[in-house]
């Protein structure tokens, strides 16, 4: 064949799009796809293969796959080819301003070069007593609702332990809780309405209408100036903190050698706070509901604090001797991936796979299904957490597992969720055992991120 022919060939496979999922199949399906996305999702890529397309009205196509190879290219490999969905550049950062999760292009690169050195693993040392704290008072707090074996709801538990993580690890432990408390308040509310707007954008126009957005973008200002007020005291303050906000006040742009207005920390704040609690949340609470199912998982960890720490506190030295509660969560967040799915819009034309993705194409990277997809995870519904030893990760492809995303918008708080769960889930089963409560329904709600639909509760027993 000639060189002429072959580029023929390879050019008409190319202009293919994926499998296509008919209209005939995702009418019916219209209320499950909304209800429960990640079953329907599942069933079209068992039927029509790894990667498929589909059409949501008009001209307007979508993308979706668990490929690893497809994943890789969309986040890492040719990332900038596709920009973020308006959902975060234009919805959220209403609300939350244009901070790292919502800024895209030549901003949210000098933005996060300048920030990404605060978290790198050795700065987060510093955060291990202020986590500590928050977790030892936590669990303070906890026993006290769990005497009498009284019903606990679990996610709201967790939620609330998740948000002081990460309030205190920004503001650090002297914030005012009263001032704390108004704030993760005022951010629970525009999240919750965040998610109406994502669900049901039909009702977008009453929402404004109605006075509903005003009302919202009216908790966010009043939100802000709440930051605003711990920003200002901070720059007045000669203390030094080992927190996040010292972090972020004294980071220097590399060109102007500047720092950031108050306006940038603001918008950076808000971010951290909405980004950085939910996600550890569920996927606190989801590792709590395995423990209910798998008692000996939970006496596995038990032994393996006894031996690599004994009676003393946890240092961040140790955590990466934790090697057991480390695989534990990660196979959590492999069954429970807290986001569930990464959405990019693609701006030029580009090919993958052999198939086409056409320009203004939404690319969807299904999280979930890549964690549960059985040609990659041997009966990927069982809670396995070996599977996490490196000897057994050794030849997974590094996009078959991306609970964090990947690519340069690979999660900034990675490290710091890493930390904040393996020494939340230390403290609680040293100190409590969990039984699920009788009779309740639990299910998984993908919104925003993969909660559990009707929370979890559990009777705490102390150990
Ligand atoms: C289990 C916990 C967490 C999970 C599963 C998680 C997951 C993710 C994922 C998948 C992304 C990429 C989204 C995309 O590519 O569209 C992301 C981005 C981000 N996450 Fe997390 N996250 C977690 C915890 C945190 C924490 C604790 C923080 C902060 C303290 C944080 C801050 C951020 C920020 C700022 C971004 C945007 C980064 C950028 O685009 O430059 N996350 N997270």
């Amino acid at each position: 064949m000639s060189t002429i022919e072959k580029s023929t060939e390879q050019k008409s496979v190319n202009q293919q799009l994926p499998p296509s999922i008919p209209m005939i199949k995702v009418l019916p399906n219209l209320k499950r796809l909304v209800e429960n996305p990640l079953e329907v999702w599942k069933g079209y890529i068992e039927e029509y293969g790894d990667i498929v397309s589909f059409n949501f009205g008009g001209s307007n196509r979508g993308i979706m796959s668990i490929h690893p190879e497809f994943s890789q290219h969309i986040l890492q490999k040719n990332n900038k080819n596709y920009i973020k969905s308006k959902v975060q550049t234009e919805l959220l950062a209403q609300y939350l301003g244009k901070g790292l999760l919502t800024a895209d292009g030549e901003y949210w690169l000098r933005q996060r070069r300048l920030i990404q050195p605060g978290f790198h693993r050795a700065k987060l040392a510093a955060l291990t007593d202020i986590m500590q704290q928050v977790i030892d008072d936590f669990m303070v707090d906890l026993e006290a609702k769990a005497e009498g074996g009284k019903e606990i709801e679990m996610a709201h538990e967790m939620m609330e332990l998740a948000f002081r993580v990460v309030a205190k690890s920004l503001f650090g432990t002297e914030t005012n809780d009263e001032l704390l408390t108004r704030l993760g308040d005022r951010i629970t509310v525009i999240q919750k309405f965040l998610v109406r707007q994502v669900r049901q954008p039909y009702l977008r126009w009453w929402f404004n209408w109605s006075g509903k957005t005003q009302t919202h973008l009216d908790l966010a200002e009043d939100a802000g100036e709440m930051i605003l007020q711990v920003i200002g005291d901070r720059r007045k303050s000669k203390e030094e903190y080992d927190d996040l906000l010292d972090m972020l006040l004294s980071a220097r742009y590399e060109d102007t050698g500047e720092g950031m207005t108050d306006r940038q920390l603001l918008e950076e704040c808000m971010v951290l706070f909405a980004a950085g609690h939910e996600t550890s949340a569920n996927s606190l609470v989801w590792t709590l509901y395995l423990f209910t199912q798998h008692p000996e998982v939970v006496q596995k960890i038990r032994e393996e604090l006894a031996q690599v720490i004994g009676n003393r506190k946890i240092a961040f030295e140790d955590l990466r001797q934790l090697e057991y509660i480390t695989q534990v969560v990660k196979e959590s967040m492999r069954m429970y991936p807290p986001a569930w799915v990464t959405d990019r819009l693609s701006v030029a034309d580009d090919e993958i796979l052999g198939y086409k993705i056409p320009k203004d194409t939404v690319a969807l990277t299904f999280i979930y299904g890549a964690h549960h997809n059985p040609k990659v995870w041997d009966q990927p519904e069982e809670f396995r957490p070996e599977r996490f030893t490196k000897e057994n990760m050794k030849d997974k492809h590094k996009f078959s597992y991306f609970p964090f995303g990947g690519g340069p918008r690979l999660c900034i708080g990675n490290n710091f969720a890493m930390m904040e769960m393996q020494l939340a889930i230390a403290s609680l089963v040293q100190k409590f055992d969990f039984k699920l409560v009788e009779n309740q329904q639990i299910e998984m709600q993908p919104l925003v991120t993969l909660r559990p639909k009707y929370g979890i509760k559990m009777r705490l027993r102390k150990k």
